[in-house]
């Protein structure tokens, strides 16, 4: 990024990311939820904090779609917008993530480098990349949204799996196939994968 403002100064704080951790009881971490619209991002994100919260866990959720009305109001769908959605993003999970956070993020993220230059902000152990795996027909069978038979009729454009690419993640942490696989049943292969990883006892 064109750092714009150069004449600042960092400030290091006292209460740092591990004393803040110590306090919580558990590390930070980014869970990075890509897939398709309607693969199930937003749902699986909530069911999994919902299990963290009540387990104890400080959590925060950033979704595409409330996200877009705030943060990032200002972008559209282009390749470009969407590459400075996901930039902004990742600097606010990596934000939540000094708070000493679980931060799950639903955004579709469709360009592998977007993603991996989000990893690349974070250190390896703090981003876990799950793929919401769910066919193309499948996700326009539910059109939970109505989204995808207004792409269809070219209504809205560069929709994604439609008129706009969605690059599958090669090596994600995790492969959820939300087509076969009941939301308990993803729930816990990412509580499990949390717990391998040592966010979570
Ligand atoms: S991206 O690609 O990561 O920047 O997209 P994201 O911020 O996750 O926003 C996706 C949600 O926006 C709605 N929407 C669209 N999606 C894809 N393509 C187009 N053109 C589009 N227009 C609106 C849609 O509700 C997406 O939500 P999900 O939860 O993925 O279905």
């Amino acid at each position: 990024v064109n750092i714009k403002s150069s004449n600042t100064v960092w400030h290091h704080a006292t209460v740092t990311r591990s004393r803040r951790e110590q306090l919580n009881g558990h590390k930070g971490v980014v869970v990075w939820f890509t897939g398709l619209s309607g693969s199930g991002k937003s749902t699986l994100a909530h069911a999994v904090e919902e299990r963290l919260y009540q387990s104890g866990c400080r959590t925060f959720v950033l979704d595409g779609d409330n996200v877009r009305h705030g943060l990032c109001a200002d972008l559209g769908f282009s390749d470009e917008a969407r590459t400075e959605n996901i930039r902004r993003v990742g600097e606010a999970a990596k934000l939540f993530v000094e708070a000493g956070t679980v931060v799950l993020t639903a955004f579709i993220s469709p360009f592998q480098n977007d993603r991996e230059r989000v990893r690349a902000l974070l250190a390896a152990d703090d981003f876990i990349e799950i793929y919401c795996h769910c066919s193309l027909e499948m996700c326009e069978q539910r059109d939970v949204k109505g989204l995808y038979k207004r792409a269809r009729a070219g209504e809205i454009s560069h929709f994604t799996g439609i008129s706009s690419p969605y690059e599958a993640p090669t090596a994600p942490d995790l492969k959820v196939n939300t087509d076969s696989l009941s939301l308990n049943d993803s729930v816990e292969l990412i509580l499990n994968l949390l717990r391998e990883r040592s966010v979570i006892a």
